[in-house]
Protein backbone atom coordinates (compact mmCIF):
# COMPACT_ATOMS: atom_id res chain seq x y z
CA UNK A 1 0.00 0.00 0.00
CA UNK A 2 1.56 3.73 -0.55
CA UNK A 3 1.92 5.87 2.20
CA UNK A 4 -0.92 7.96 0.85
CA UNK A 5 -3.38 4.95 0.93
CA UNK A 6 -2.31 4.08 3.65
CA UNK A 7 -3.00 7.79 4.99
CA UNK A 8 -6.56 7.35 3.77
CA UNK A 9 -7.49 4.17 5.13
CA UNK A 10 -6.65 5.53 8.54
CA UNK A 11 -8.60 8.46 8.61
CA UNK A 12 -11.70 7.32 7.89
CA UNK A 13 -13.84 10.43 9.81
CA UNK A 14 -17.94 8.79 10.87
CA UNK A 15 -20.53 10.14 12.90
CA UNK A 16 -22.92 8.42 14.60
CA UNK A 17 -26.37 9.37 14.24
CA UNK A 18 -29.98 8.35 15.82
CA UNK A 19 -32.02 5.93 14.08
CA UNK A 20 -34.92 7.65 12.45
CA UNK A 21 -37.17 7.89 9.19
CA UNK A 22 -34.18 9.19 7.44
CA UNK A 23 -31.93 6.33 7.65
CA UNK A 24 -33.66 3.41 8.89
CA UNK A 25 -34.00 1.71 5.70
CA UNK A 26 -30.39 2.09 4.92
CA UNK A 27 -29.54 0.73 8.04
CA UNK A 28 -31.87 -2.26 7.33
CA UNK A 29 -30.05 -2.72 4.24
CA UNK A 30 -26.55 -3.19 5.22
CA UNK A 31 -25.19 -6.25 4.65
CA UNK A 32 -22.76 -9.18 6.30
CA UNK A 33 -20.41 -11.55 4.28
CA UNK A 34 -22.22 -14.81 4.20
CA UNK A 35 -19.76 -16.32 6.77
CA UNK A 36 -20.48 -13.14 8.82
CA UNK A 37 -23.76 -14.04 9.41
CA UNK A 38 -23.44 -15.66 12.85
CA UNK A 39 -21.42 -12.96 14.55
CA UNK A 40 -24.27 -10.82 15.50
CA UNK A 41 -27.93 -10.41 15.14
CA UNK A 42 -29.90 -9.10 12.31
CA UNK A 43 -30.23 -5.28 12.16
CA UNK A 44 -33.85 -6.16 11.80
CA UNK A 45 -33.53 -7.99 15.15
CA UNK A 46 -31.89 -5.04 16.85
CA UNK A 47 -34.08 -2.24 15.54
CA UNK A 48 -37.28 -4.46 16.77
CA UNK A 49 -35.44 -4.43 19.87
CA UNK A 50 -34.47 -0.94 20.00
CA UNK A 51 -37.74 0.13 20.28
CA UNK A 52 -39.04 -2.26 23.41
CA UNK A 53 -35.60 -1.12 25.11
CA UNK A 54 -35.51 2.82 26.65
CA UNK A 55 -31.82 1.64 28.08
CA UNK A 56 -30.72 0.60 24.11
CA UNK A 57 -28.72 3.35 21.98
CA UNK A 58 -29.03 2.24 18.19
CA UNK A 59 -26.82 4.33 16.07
CA UNK A 60 -25.95 4.79 12.26
CA UNK A 61 -22.54 4.75 11.50
CA UNK A 62 -22.27 7.46 8.90
CA UNK A 63 -19.34 8.25 6.56
CA UNK A 64 -19.57 11.08 4.14
CA UNK A 65 -23.38 11.21 4.17
CA UNK A 66 -23.85 7.17 3.70
CA UNK A 67 -24.89 4.83 5.89
CA UNK A 68 -21.93 2.32 6.44
CA UNK A 69 -22.86 0.51 9.54
CA UNK A 70 -24.53 -0.29 13.02
CA UNK A 71 -23.93 -0.05 16.43
CA UNK A 72 -26.06 -0.51 19.34
CA UNK A 73 -24.94 0.28 23.43
CA UNK A 74 -26.68 0.93 26.72
CA UNK A 75 -24.92 3.32 29.20
CA UNK A 76 -28.00 3.69 32.00
CA UNK A 77 -27.54 6.79 33.94
CA UNK A 78 -27.85 4.71 37.50
CA UNK A 79 -25.09 2.60 36.73
CA UNK A 80 -20.74 3.26 35.97
CA UNK A 81 -20.72 0.85 33.37
CA UNK A 82 -21.78 0.87 29.42
CA UNK A 83 -22.15 -2.24 26.93
CA UNK A 84 -21.94 -2.21 23.17
CA UNK A 85 -23.78 -5.31 22.00
CA UNK A 86 -24.44 -5.06 18.54
CA UNK A 87 -21.66 -3.37 15.82
CA UNK A 88 -21.60 -4.09 12.11
CA UNK A 89 -19.84 -2.43 9.23
CA UNK A 90 -21.17 -2.75 5.44
CA UNK A 91 -19.44 -6.14 4.00
CA UNK A 92 -18.84 -3.58 1.11
CA UNK A 93 -17.00 -1.25 3.28
CA UNK A 94 -15.53 -3.59 5.57
CA UNK A 95 -11.39 -3.17 5.45
CA UNK A 96 -10.84 0.58 5.07
CA UNK A 97 -11.22 1.76 8.74
CA UNK A 98 -14.83 2.71 9.25
CA UNK A 99 -15.22 0.05 11.88
CA UNK A 100 -12.27 1.58 13.88
CA UNK A 101 -13.62 5.06 13.42
CA UNK A 102 -16.98 4.14 14.81
CA UNK A 103 -15.65 2.52 17.69
CA UNK A 104 -13.57 5.34 18.81
CA UNK A 105 -16.47 7.12 18.19
CA UNK A 106 -19.00 4.99 20.54
CA UNK A 107 -16.64 5.37 23.54
CA UNK A 108 -16.17 9.45 22.55
CA UNK A 109 -19.80 9.34 23.23
CA UNK A 110 -20.20 6.78 25.65
CA UNK A 111 -18.00 8.74 28.27
CA UNK A 112 -18.97 12.65 27.20
CA UNK A 113 -21.43 12.15 29.88
CA UNK A 114 -18.83 11.39 32.27
CA UNK A 115 -21.12 8.51 34.75
CA UNK A 116 -19.38 5.86 32.57
CA UNK A 117 -16.14 3.99 34.05
CA UNK A 118 -16.08 0.95 32.33
CA UNK A 119 -17.44 -0.39 28.62
CA UNK A 120 -17.47 -4.04 27.91
CA UNK A 121 -18.30 -5.59 24.79
CA UNK A 122 -18.98 -9.14 23.68
CA UNK A 123 -18.07 -11.41 20.27
CA UNK A 124 -17.78 -15.05 19.09
CA UNK A 125 -14.06 -15.75 20.94
CA UNK A 126 -13.49 -17.19 17.26
CA UNK A 127 -13.73 -13.19 15.83
CA UNK A 128 -10.23 -12.60 15.25
CA UNK A 129 -11.44 -9.55 13.36
CA UNK A 130 -13.27 -8.40 16.27
CA UNK A 131 -10.74 -9.25 18.86
CA UNK A 132 -8.18 -7.42 17.28
CA UNK A 133 -10.20 -4.20 16.69
CA UNK A 134 -11.12 -4.12 19.99
CA UNK A 135 -7.81 -4.91 21.97
CA UNK A 136 -6.04 -2.31 19.68
CA UNK A 137 -8.67 0.48 22.22
CA UNK A 138 -7.04 -1.58 25.52
CA UNK A 139 -10.11 -4.09 25.71
CA UNK A 140 -8.60 -6.72 27.95
CA UNK A 141 -10.44 -10.04 27.36
CA UNK A 142 -12.45 -11.12 30.77
CA UNK A 143 -14.09 -14.51 30.26
CA UNK A 144 -16.88 -16.40 28.49
CA UNK A 145 -20.48 -15.77 29.13
CA UNK A 146 -23.03 -18.21 29.36
CA UNK A 147 -23.80 -18.15 25.54
CA UNK A 148 -19.94 -18.96 24.92
CA UNK A 149 -19.39 -15.28 23.33
CA UNK A 150 -15.98 -13.55 24.92
CA UNK A 151 -16.63 -10.80 27.36
CA UNK A 152 -13.92 -7.84 27.04
CA UNK A 153 -13.65 -5.07 29.09
CA UNK A 154 -11.93 -1.18 28.90
CA UNK A 155 -11.18 0.82 31.97
CA UNK A 156 -12.10 4.09 30.53
CA UNK A 157 -8.91 6.41 32.25
CA UNK A 158 -10.00 10.02 34.02
C1 LIG B 1 -15.51 -6.25 13.08
C2 LIG B 1 -15.88 -5.18 12.05
C3 LIG B 1 -16.93 -4.27 12.65
C4 LIG B 1 -14.62 -4.38 11.70
O1 LIG B 1 -14.99 -3.32 10.83
P1 LIG B 1 -13.99 -2.81 9.66
O2 LIG B 1 -14.53 -1.51 9.17
O3 LIG B 1 -13.77 -3.87 8.69
O4 LIG B 1 -12.66 -2.54 10.51
P2 LIG B 1 -11.45 -1.60 10.14
O5 LIG B 1 -11.22 -1.55 8.67
O6 LIG B 1 -11.63 -0.29 10.83
O7 LIG B 1 -10.24 -2.38 10.82
C5 LIG B 1 -9.97 -2.20 12.19
C6 LIG B 1 -9.19 -3.36 12.76
O8 LIG B 1 -10.00 -4.54 12.80
C7 LIG B 1 -9.16 -5.68 12.60
N1 LIG B 1 -9.64 -6.36 11.40
C8 LIG B 1 -10.54 -5.91 10.49
N2 LIG B 1 -10.76 -6.86 9.56
C9 LIG B 1 -10.00 -7.92 9.89
C10 LIG B 1 -9.81 -9.21 9.35
N3 LIG B 1 -10.45 -9.62 8.25
N4 LIG B 1 -8.95 -10.06 9.97
C11 LIG B 1 -8.30 -9.69 11.09
N5 LIG B 1 -8.44 -8.47 11.66
C12 LIG B 1 -9.27 -7.60 11.06
C13 LIG B 1 -7.76 -5.18 12.43
O9 LIG B 1 -7.13 -5.17 13.70
C14 LIG B 1 -7.99 -3.75 11.94
O10 LIG B 1 -6.93 -2.90 12.28
P3 LIG B 1 -5.64 -2.76 11.31
O11 LIG B 1 -6.19 -2.46 9.95
O12 LIG B 1 -4.89 -1.66 11.93
O13 LIG B 1 -4.96 -4.08 11.37
C15 LIG B 1 -16.42 -5.81 10.73
O14 LIG B 1 -15.47 -6.75 10.27
C16 LIG B 1 -17.77 -6.49 10.89
O15 LIG B 1 -18.82 -5.85 10.74
N6 LIG B 1 -17.76 -7.81 11.15
C17 LIG B 1 -18.99 -8.59 11.24
C18 LIG B 1 -19.81 -8.28 12.48
C19 LIG B 1 -18.95 -8.39 13.73
O16 LIG B 1 -18.12 -9.27 13.87
N7 LIG B 1 -19.19 -7.47 14.69
C20 LIG B 1 -18.42 -7.39 15.92
C21 LIG B 1 -18.90 -8.33 16.98
S1 LIG B 1 -20.46 -7.93 17.62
Amino acid sequence: MTRSAEVLRRDRPVVLQPVGEDNRAAILALELMPEQQGLVASNAESLAEAREDDEAVARAIVAAGRVVGFLMYSAPEEDDEAIIYRFMIDRREQGKGFGRAAVAAALKEIAHPGHISRVSICYEPQNEAARRLYASFGFVEKELDEDGEMIAVLELGR
